[in-house]
């Protein structure tokens, strides 16, 4: 006879942890200044605009005017247009340790991958492979892939999600170019919440679920996400599919008004009495010019 386990609250960290991505092969964060960023993707460095690198350049001008691509903002919000000093450029190969995934200039001012997601990619690298069995996860708002791919390299079985016909076309796309197409993803286009609801309908469960939810979004039948109305429900539907031996949870969050405090006061709320652990703060990417460091992003993770 097992003997029912009575669980505790999540425990929070007392004090968030920044984790930092300093550049690789791939990537680097090659200055930042004057409202600006200049960063190198493969061979090209490009430009930019970063509101809170309220500082000066630490390079000379020269750096910044010989950019292969310079993004002009056309509004507060992630719209504009890309500016290429010659020829348009293609879609290039990157890769984070054996994941392989294109770089291209997207409408929306980012490249197709977020560097400074490389400390979530490590964390799930590592939770993946210290698992002792093969975790079957579900990744919610995908996009392009990357964070289902490290999972999938290290031997989970993932539920890739996103709204976005095109984001899963690139995501399939980079799962061949790191060689596995043939790994367990199951790649779905659909509304977040939508399948969430239908899996609970279902009784699937997972034993681990990765959520990078954007501010604001939209379902492919038009279906309206907005971040700070439907995280709560969200996360209250995520803590019902978990597995009964669950592995972890990670919430990540760009929203400007959202914080790690609180995304891990959400998590320990929506995973009440499961213990565990909850550790929160911010991604951060560090420039190699002067070290100055920039906050990209917010996240909870949560381990059982
Ligand atoms: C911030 S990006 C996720 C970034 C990704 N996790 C990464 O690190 O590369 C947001 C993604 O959410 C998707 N999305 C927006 N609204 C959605 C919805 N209602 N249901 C599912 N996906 C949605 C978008 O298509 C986009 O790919």
């Amino acid at each position: 006879m097992t003997a029912a386990r009575t669980l505790s609250p999540p425990r929070i960290a007392p004090q968030p942890t920044v984790l930092r991505t300093v550049g690789w092969s791939d990537y680097d964060l090659v200055d930042s200044g004057h409202g600006r960023k200049l960063e190198r993707y493969g061979q090209r460095t490009v430009v930019r605009p970063e509101p809170q690198c309220l500082w000066s350049p630490g390079l000379p001008s020269a750096a910044w005017t010989a950019a292969d691509a310079v993004f002009d903002p056309a509004d507060e919000e992630d719209s504009g247009r890309w500016r290429f000093r010659e020829a348009p450029i293609e879609p290039w190969v990157s890769g984070w340790g054996a994941v392989r995934f294109h770089g291209r200039f997207t409408p929306f001012r980012h490249l197709a991958f977020f560097p400074e997601q490389a400390a979530n990619w490590a964390w799930l690298d590592q939770k993946v492979r210290s698992a002792g069995r093969s975790l079957n996860i579900l990744n919610l708002f995908g996009y392009t892939g990357v964070a289902s791919l490290v999972c999938a390299a290290a031997g989970a079985h993932v539920t890739h999600v996103d709204a976005s016909r095109k984001a899963i076309g690139w995501a399939r796309e980079n799962a061949a170019l790191s060689g596995l197409a043939d790994r367990p993803i199951r790649w779905i286009c659909e509304d977040a919440r939508k399948y969430v609801q239908r899996e609970i309908r279902r009784g699937v469960k997972y034993d681990a679920i990765i959520l990078d939810p954007p501010k604001y979004g939209r379902g492919p039948d038009g279906e309206v996400w907005r971040l700070f109305d439907d995280l709560p429900d969200l996360a209250e539907m995520c803590a019902a599919l978990l597995s009964p031996d669950p592995a972890f949870l990670l919430l990540n969050a760009y929203a400007e008004r959202i914080s790690g405090a609180a995304l891990a006061g959400l998590l320990a709320d929506r995973l009440e009495g499961r213990g565990g652990d909850i550790t929160w703060g911010e991604l951060v990417l560090v420039e190699s010019a002067r070290q100055r460091e920039i906050g990209m992003s917010f996240y909870a993770r949560w381990t059982a």
